[in-house]
């Protein structure tokens, strides 16, 4: 059981930002990546859609891939989804993400904030809930629609572009960014070329930590000590895309 995989799952390949972290704190781990880019975008998707999709692809991870725990490396996933299949899926542990605007709150309350995400997550009863709680009364909400779909083609040209016209009002007076999507890390130097030199905050690593308390809770921490395996799957139809995704998802968990 302790050397069964640690499921991941996303929309596509932005939850390798999430990935990543675990497997610095937890290289012994073997790991199941799956990513639905035939279903990208979430962010834009009803509730009842989310819910779905992510239980079938939870089901395949546990059924199929004899997964041992689940991360739910997408932040509008694990708004929408994660109460949902805790309730089904009770006796595997199930770690979600949320926007880092806690460590605003934490590490740098006062400054102006931005906070990039879906509109799924920002108009999810989760986020309304953390944002009450650390609003911090410096702080604007982005929904920042399509921005993950361009990162998810590597279209960076025109995320240029798009983030020029979403944040170039903000130079200058932005101090700290949430970034508030598992994509949105894999665009950092995009922003900055628009921001300048701003405090960034996911919960990325946050979620590696957790990952690990909750295993050694379980007793699931891998008794390997080899660096484990990291597989990978897309849900596009064509092989010629699944293995562009594959490539990239390669470039961007090198660490
Ligand atoms: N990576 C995702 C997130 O963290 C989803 C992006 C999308 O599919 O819209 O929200």
């Amino acid at each position: 059981m302790r050397d069964l995989p640690v499921g991941f799952l996303d929309s596509g390949i932005g939850g390798v930002s999430v990935l990543r972290e675990a497997v610095k704190l937890l290289p012994n781990e073997n790991y199941f990546f799956f990513s639905d880019s035939l279903n990208n975008p979430y962010g834009d998707k009803s509730d009842d859609e989310i819910i779905s999709r992510c239980d079938e692809i939870v089901q395949y991870l546990l059924e199929e891939k004899k997964c041992k725990a689940i991360v739910l490396a997408c932040n509008t996933a694990s708004a929408k989804a994660a109460e949902y299949l805790r309730n089904k899926y009770s006796d595997v542990p199930i770690v979600a993400i949320e926007p880092a605007y806690k460590m605003v709150h934490d590490f740098a309350p006062k400054g102006f904030t931005l906070v990039m995400a879906t509109r799924g997550t920002l108009e999810s009863e989760k986020f309304a809930a953390l944002y009450s709680k650390y609003d911090n009364g410096n702080t604007e909400l982005l929904a920042c629609v399509g921005m993950a779909d361009l990162i998810e083609q590597g279209r960076f040209d025109e995320l240029d572009k798009y983030l020029e016209e979403l944040l170039g009002k903000y130079r200058g007076r932005a101090e700290n960014v949430v970034l508030g999507c598992t994509h949105y890390p894999l665009a950092v130097e995009n922003i900055k070329k628009v921001l300048g030199d701003v405090r960034f905050f996911d919960g990325a690593n946050g979620v590696a930590r957790q990952l690990k308390r909750v295993l050694e809770k379980a007793e699931l921490i891998s008794s390997s000590e080899r660096t484990g395996i990291i597989d990978f799957e897309d849900s596009s139809i064509s092989q010629e895309e699944k293995n562009i995704k594959h490539k990239r998802f390669l470039s961007k968990i090198s660490i």
